[in-house]
């Protein structure tokens, strides 16, 4: 059986993450999403808002679950018994980042393997940030993200302004 964690902000989910959930889901047996604690140092969603939202759009997968964990990613993958990290490539410039990560990660857990995801080209451009900084402005995000990350989103939006924040 093989195990994959497939680890990162997502603050919050896109449609290009999902795309590589979805896609991953069905070359390993158990797909497990690991939302980062404290990565950020303002994000827009609490992590167990991004959880919750994960868990919403993967519902439909049933071989996917969603966990959040803090410390290094090899714990974690170590933890859940899995051999594979699933990480999405979308061009050239993650390049660098990516491939010093996954080889920290194999020299300090030589057990644990990265595999690469080419990113769908239709969301090749797409990030969180990207989503949020075209929200900010009340753009329209909705080939961006699924329809609840979307609502969730702007109820963010709408109770920030509120406050005063963001
Ligand atoms: O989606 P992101 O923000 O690019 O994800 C980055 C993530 C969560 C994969 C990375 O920051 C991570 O693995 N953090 C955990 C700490 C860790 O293990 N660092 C060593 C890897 S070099």
């Amino acid at each position: 059986m093989t195990i994959a964690v497939y680890p990162g902000s997502f603050d919050p989910v896109t449609l290009g993450h999902l795309d590589i959930i979805e896609r991953a889901s069905r070359v390993v047996d158990r797909l497990i999403v690991g939302v980062l604690n404290n990565s950020m140092k303002t994000p827009m969603f609490t992590v167990a808002e991004r959880v919750e939202l994960l868990k919403r759009v993967t519902g439909a997968i049933p071989n996917v679950e969603v966990r959040s964990f803090g410390g290094l990613l090899v714990d974690f993958a170590h933890e859940t018994g899995a051999s594979v990290i699933v990480r999405g490539l979308r061009a050239v410039t993650d390049f660098e980042y990516e491939l010093q990560m996954s080889q920290t990660n194999r020299k300090i857990a030589p057990d644990v393997d990265t595999v690469f995801f080419t990113t769908n080209l239709e969301y090749a451009y797409l990030s969180s940030s990207i989503v949020k900084e075209v929200a900010m402005y009340e753009g329209n995000i909705s080939e961006f993200v699924s329809p609840e990350v979307e609502q969730a989103i702007w109820e963010k939006i709408k109770s920030s302004e509120k406050k005063g924040s963001l």
